[in-house]
């Protein structure tokens, strides 16, 4: 029997978000009711994520949790989506034996078949990567399937453990899967991501994204335009444009080649859209499609997320990643002197094999030298089947842990001068909602607020009329860099564009007042 109700946990990525929302709208379609919480639904999901070991070893628990209730209620099914589903097939199995059906994510257009499918048989599909492809299983009486090595039932990508990063494919399978979208997915209500890539050919060392997410494949460029037009006209003010190189975007189309800048130049035309953005670059194309996309102006945010890994020239060469760490300053300052204040964020991996103190030392000076906006840095974690699992991991755990503890303080002092210097500027804000922080507003209701219209710069900001002061909040903002920028105003600003004064700052947060 289909269940009535479903509940979705979601790990890693916006990919995996987004993915996790479109199962989400497929389900709705088959009359499946959303439950609020795990404990009230017949159909649990995990959409999983492989980049580490912990996100791992956190769904083995958590799903693990479930075996008592699942002896309980036999009629409760359980699906593992996202990328463990590529990667760990039989494991997942073994290790989770009340599992019903893993699903990866080539696969997720076959939703509809596994769920209606679950209790009869236990399933999964994959593409035939990493482990052998088990396709569709009979219940076997231990409850743990037969490994079918050949079968293959899923429309796999034609990928090949090793491909040749070169290959050209076009996989549209997946688009009328994507096209099901009915409902925005971002960070906040006006905010959407929106896929225009799938995969990734770049194999550094220490990745299994190829992997698991297969080779890199551009989505047709109307396709994605129309998701845009769709989205916006559904309410999204924001669009955030999704690729794990998105830099290297190359679709041709009705005899013309669509490059990341051209797709950004025809989204940033949709009326109504007031902020647009992409992520993630790898520098080897920043100077290329990336800065011309930049260059567009707005609704295109002066915002880069180019993650450059380490600092040192070794660690570079160790993970395959293509340049070193004065190329990937040069084109960083290209970038900076080609767009007006650019915020710029980055990852970094700390402990990767061989990683001396003098290399981190060059990680460091690096961060402290850049100034990100945001930097997201993760202990080095070996993952089966990369080139680095051939490396030995030879930094301990304690030195892993800190490094990141140091890189992290060593941002923070940074984050703090960088926002310090923004007091005073006038930021064009997008009000995404209600503030979460009032208790840390320090700066009092500004008076010029009715005094006609805004002052700051940008056009299409909205003319500020008297609120009543009972619809005074505090209200939640993102400046164009995409920092979060807390300020005292009127409600129905949510939604709009406002010219926005910082007052205060720490290393996370800017204050301000309307101008
Ligand atoms: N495509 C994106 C990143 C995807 S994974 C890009 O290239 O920028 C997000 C981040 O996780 C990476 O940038 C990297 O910093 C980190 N990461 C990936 N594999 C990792 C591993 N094995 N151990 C630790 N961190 C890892
Ligand atoms: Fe992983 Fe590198 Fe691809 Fe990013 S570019 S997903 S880090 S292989
Ligand atoms: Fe994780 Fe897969 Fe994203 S491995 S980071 S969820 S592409």
């Amino acid at each position: 029997m289909t269940p009535a109700s479903f509940y979705i946990e979601t790990y890693g990525c916006q990919m995996n978000k987004l993915d996790g929302h479109l199962v989400a709208d497929r389900l709705r379609a088959m009359g499946l009711a959303a439950a609020p919480e795990a404990d009230q639904a017949e159909l649990i999901l995990y959409v999983t994520c492989s980049v580490r070991r912990h996100a791992e070893e956190r769904v083995y628990s958590n799903v693990g949790k479930l075996q008592a209730r699942k002896r309980r209620q036999p009629g409760l099914v359980i699906g593992i989506l996202g990328c463990m589903a590529e990667k760990d097939r039989e494991e997942i199995f073994r290790r989770l034996p009340h599992v019903d059906f893993i699903c990866g994510p080539g696969q997720l257009d076959r939703i509809e078949e596994l769920v209606r499918g679950a209790g009869a048989h236990r399933a999964a599909l994959g593409a035939p990567r990493i482990n052998s492809s088990m396709g569709i299983l009979p219940m076997s009486p231990t409850g743990v399937p037969p490994v079918e090595e050949e079968e293959n039932q899923g429309q796999d990508a034609p990928g090949t453990h090793g491909r040749d990063a070169r290959a050209t494919v076009i996989d549209d399978h997946l688009e009328p899967f994507e096209e099901g979208r009915l409902t925005p997915v971002g960070e906040h209500p006006l905010h959407a991501y929106v896929r225009v890539m799938r995969g990734c050919d770049n194999f550094c060392a220490y990745c299994v994204v190829p992997f698991v997410r297969g080779p890199q494949a551009s989505r047709p460029p109307a396709a994605v335009l129309a998701e845009v037009r769709r989205l916006v006209a559904a309410g999204v003010r924001h669009v955030t444009l999704l690729g794990q190189s998105i830099g290297s975007y190359q679709r041709e189309e009705a005899g013309r080649v669509w490059r990341l800048d051209d797709l950004v130049r025809a989204a940033a035309r949709e009326a109504g859209l007031v902020r647009l953005d992409f992520v993630t670059t790898h520098p080897k194309d920043l100077d290329s499609a990336v800065s011309a996309a930049l260059a567009a102006g707005p609704p295109v945010a002066p915002y880069l997320h180019v993650p450059a890994q380490s600092g040192s020239d070794k660690i570079l060469q160790a993970m395959n990643r293509g340049y070193t760490a004065e190329e990937y300053r040069e084109r960083v300052a290209r970038a900076r002197a080609a767009v007006a204040d650019l915020a710029v964020a980055s990852d970094f991996i700390v402990g990767f094999p061989g990683e001396t103190d003098q290399d981190f030392e060059q990680t460091l000076e690096l961060v402290r030298e850049m100034e990100y906006s945001q930097l997201f840095a993760f202990k080095y974690s070996e993952r089966p089947g990369t080139a680095a699992a051939k490396l030995k991991d030879d930094v301990p755990e304690d030195i892993k842990k800190s490094r990141l503890k140091i890189l992290l303080d060593a941002h923070a002092v940074v984050a703090a001068a960088r926002n310090r210097r923004l007091i005073g500027r006038t930021l064009a804000c997008l009000v995404t909602g209600a503030g979460k922080k009032p208790h840390l507003d320090a700066v009092v209701y500004p008076s010029p607020l009715g005094e006609g219209g805004p002052s700051g710069p940008g056009e299409g900001l909205r003319p500020i009329t008297t609120p009543s002061p009972e619809d005074v909040i505090q209200l939640s903002s993102r400046s164009p860099g995409n920092q979060i920028v807390f300020f005292r105003g009127p409600r129905r600003l949510i939604g709009s564009l406002v010219p926005v004064r910082i007052v205060r700052t720490s290393a996370l947060t800017l204050f301000g007042e309307i101008r």
